[in-house]
């Protein structure tokens, strides 16, 4: 519930990544959507920051130079001034209650949400002048230089830039992007593991330093200029790891060319591959995510792989409108026969626009 009524309302979404698994991190491509499951932050201008969480039921207040992180949600809020400061703008403080609709740790990029909700209200309060893009970059350093987090560009370009209706094709490179129109009669439904992602963190650095490591001994800054011919002479653990990302960048530009042309057939198994390969190669996928992706495709989605990060969270199908409802529950069933000890939940998804500020007062 939201317990106050600001002079501004910022809706920002959250992100479902279709295609392009751990390929931001190298510049590579991505096609993310924003989701309409969304946060909310109702908020006023005051001279510092006092903001409560009805999801998290709690609240903080902090001055705008008392930036100290304190390892809470509240980081997301504080890392904004930090890296706004750091880049020249002095924006002041608000009051503010933030609600969600976003599943907290499922890999729906709530974390990003909250940041660029925070971002956008300065942004709009304040006249910082900044635009969507830079939004989203401002964003990205939040969590690379203030929570520490070494993410790349893609959940906050989502939450920054999403499109009704469309998913957005990016080349996290040149931050260019195509909006791909997502098409009727289809449905990405969420389906979260309940597996909660306790070691994500340090498998997802380790994953970036491998990565990282190959496209120096490559001598290039991203993985789209990598062929698989150049992956022969590298070490076999950087050659299976790049090779994964290499493969998924030209999967991510058939997947785009296949939603445009409204082969969801094809959309869909190429998804299916993306999935195969990330657990094979990249081993970021877990026994329940492969167990969704594979019951999905018994239950009648075209194609299904795991979304965010891995190791956990959520799993994506494609599915038909007319019986999304009853893939779901059928995956449900499964899933809760199969993995008691989990709570899983699924979510259907509508592609939605990017944050949003409205100024009421
Ligand atoms: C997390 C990161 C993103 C991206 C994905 C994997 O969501 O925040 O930048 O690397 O993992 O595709």
């Amino acid at each position: 519930m939201v317990d106050f009524e600001g002079d501004y309302t910022v809706r920002s979404p959250g992100r479902v990544n279709l295609i392009g698994g751990h390929t931001d991190y190298t510049l590579g491509y991505v096609m993310p959507l924003a989701t309409d499951l969304q946060t909310r932050l109702e908020a006023t201008v005051s001279e510092d920051v006092h903001v409560s969480s009805s999801a998290l039921e709690s609240s903080y207040s902090f001055a705008t130079d008392d930036l100290e992180p304190v390892e809470d949600w509240v980081d997301y809020v504080k890392g904004c001034y930090a890296i706004l400061q750091a880049a020249g703008y002095d924006p002041g403080g608000f009051r503010g209650d933030i609600t969600t609709t976003l599943p907290i740790g499922a890999g729906l990029s709530s974390s990003a949400s909250l940041e660029l909700a925070v971002m956008a209200l300065l942004n709009e309060a304040y006249d910082l002048g900044l635009s969507r893009e830079r939004m989203a970059r401002l964003s990205q350093r939040v969590e690379n230089d203030y929570v520490g987090v070494a993410c790349g560009i893609m959940d906050q370009f989502a939450v920054a830039l999403g499109q009704d209706g469309h998913a957005l094709s990016i080349d996290t490179e040149t931050l260019t992007y195509t909006p791909v129109p997502f098409p009727d009669g289809i449905e990405i439904l969420v389906f979260h593991t309940g597996v909660s992602r306790g070691l994500v963190e340090s498998a997802y650095n380790q994953r970036r330093e491998t990565v990282e490591g190959a496209l120096e001994k490559l001598d290039v800054d991203s993985s789209t200029a990598v062929t698989e011919a150049d992956l022969v002479g590298l070490p076999p653990r950087e050659r299976e790891r790049l090779g994964y990302v290499v493969r998924e960048n030209a999967r991510v530009q058939r997947a785009q060319a296949a939603l445009e042309d409204g082969e969801i057939q094809t959309f869909g198994e190429i998804l299916l591959s993306a999935h195969r390969d990330i657990a094979d190669h990249y081993d970021a996928s877990c026994k329940e995510l492969d167990f969704v992706v594979e019951t999905a495709l018994e239950a009648g989605a075209y194609g299904a792989r795991l979304t965010g990060a891995g190791w956990g969270g959520a799993a994506i199908a494609v599915v038909d409108t007319e019986t999304v409802e009853s893939v779901a529950t059928s995956i449900e069933a499964a899933y809760r026969e199969q993995f008691p000890e989990h709570d899983p939940h699924y979510y259907r998804i509508e592609a939605s626009d990017g944050v949003r500020v409205t100024h009421t007062g």
